[in-house]
């Protein structure tokens, strides 16, 4: 078991504590949290299957009266109706504000269960247990917390530090490929926007990915955390240089948007997102080093896409990047690669977008 600390702020610090099997290890750290001795564990349908009676006959052998939430499965219930479906079990439960609330999941149980946890009773402490690739190297990390709307994704939500993070990778284990593949983008993103070893380490064991073979995931995991805590770290509450993180994001929400959602996986509108910054950054000769092949070559080999279809106008994809809630009034701040581990945030103004974004059509297919 090895732990990284995050030391913000605003919040007291927090451990994310990294390893395999690691359920007692953890327990124990929920109890030295020295909350109340109720607690509540939200999860999903899929996950309860492998990963919830584990983790409650353990936290029951600790001496925690453990309230079981279950939901089901999907991205269409990271709402306000399902956080509102939760509520009343709380305060029948009788959780009080010192009760760890566990999220034991992917992004969507961290995102909705972050949610209710900052908004019961103003907060209870809020212990994320990510089991998925990307919840554990992007979505657990950071605390942004929050739920979709029919407005759109995440525009309700708060930031709310967990108090602990718990990361078995051995959960990996059942991941389907798919979920890892989109999870390893944004480690691939890591690498793109910090450190070009790693990207290249990323990059150079697709097999050992695709065996998920747990000793490299767990050295991917502790990377990617290092990374995202570092950026966090130093913006906790997304007023600058945070920013980076969105390297591929601006075009791939585009790209989501565009698809309705359902044509791409958002690790995949990220890939594509970052074959779009780097088309282009090379169109404005920004980028000193053109590493597009070797990203192209990574997303074929998981059957991600590469192109977006060529229905979709320029102008199509400027009105979808400009409707991001990131965006500046005047510009569109745009994070565009200088080379690998460098990124650079780039302002352009509105009127100027249709030239600068002419090299995507190379992407059109
Ligand atoms: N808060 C943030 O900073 C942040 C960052 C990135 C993404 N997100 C959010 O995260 C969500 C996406 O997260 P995700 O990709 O983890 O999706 P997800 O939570 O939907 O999980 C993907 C699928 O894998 C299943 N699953 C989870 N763990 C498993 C395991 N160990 N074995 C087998 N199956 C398992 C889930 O049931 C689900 O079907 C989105 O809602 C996104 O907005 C939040
Ligand atoms: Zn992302």
């Amino acid at each position: 078991m090895e732990i990284q600390k995050v030391a913000l702020r605003r919040e007291y610090s927090y451990e994310i504590v990294l390893g395999r099997e690691i359920t007692a290890a953890l327990v124990g750290k929920i109890l030295r949290l020295r909350g109340s001795r109720q607690c509540a564990v939200l999860t999903n349908e899929t996950v309860a299957r492998w990963y919830l009676q584990p983790l409650v006959a353990e936290l029951r052998s600790r001496g925690f009266d453990t309230l079981e939430l279950v939901v089901p499965d999907g991205e269409a219930y990271k709402t306000l109706d399902t956080a509102n479906s939760l509520y009343p079990r709380l305060f029948a439960a009788g959780l009080d504000r010192r009760s760890p609330f566990i999220t034991l999941g992917g992004g969507v149980i961290g995102d909705l269960g972050g949610f209710v946890a900052a908004t019961y009773k103003r907060g209870l402490p809020f212990v994320q247990m990510p089991t998925t690739v990307l919840a554990m190297v992007d979505a657990s990390i950071g605390g942004k917390v929050g739920v979709n709307t029919p407005e759109g994704k995440n525009l309700v939500g708060a930031f709310h530090q967990p108090a602990l993070v718990g990361i078995d990778v051995a959960t990996l284990r059942t991941l389907p490929q798919a979920q890892t593949a989109n999870g390893l983008v944004e480690a691939l993103k890591h690498g793109a926007i910090a450190d070009a070893a790693y990207f290249k380490f990323i990059t150079k064991n697709v097999e050992a990915w695709k065996a998920r073979n747990l000793d490299l995931l767990q050295r991917l995991v502790r990377r990617s955390v290092h990374i995202k805590k570092e950026i966090v770290e130093a913006d906790e509450l997304e007023q600058g240089t945070r920013a980076i993180l969105n390297f591929g994001h601006t075009f791939g929400h585009a790209f989501e948007l565009l698809g309705g959602y359902s044509r791409y996986q958002h690790g995949e509108a990220v890939g594509l997102g970052m074959l779009a910054a780097l088309a282009v950054a090379r169109g404005m000769g920004l980028l000193k080093e053109d590493y597009s092949d070797a990203l192209r070559a990574f997303l074929q080999e998981f059957g991600l896409s590469l192109t977006f279809p060529a229905a979709w106008t320029t102008d199509d994809l400027i009105a979808a990047m400009v409707q991001d809630k990131k965006r500046r009034a005047e510009a569109l701040v745009l994070v565009l690669p200088v080379m690998l581990g460098k990124v650079e945030l780039v302002p352009i103004p509105f009127a100027e977008l249709p030239r600068h974004l002419a090299p995507l059509r190379s992407l059109a297919a």
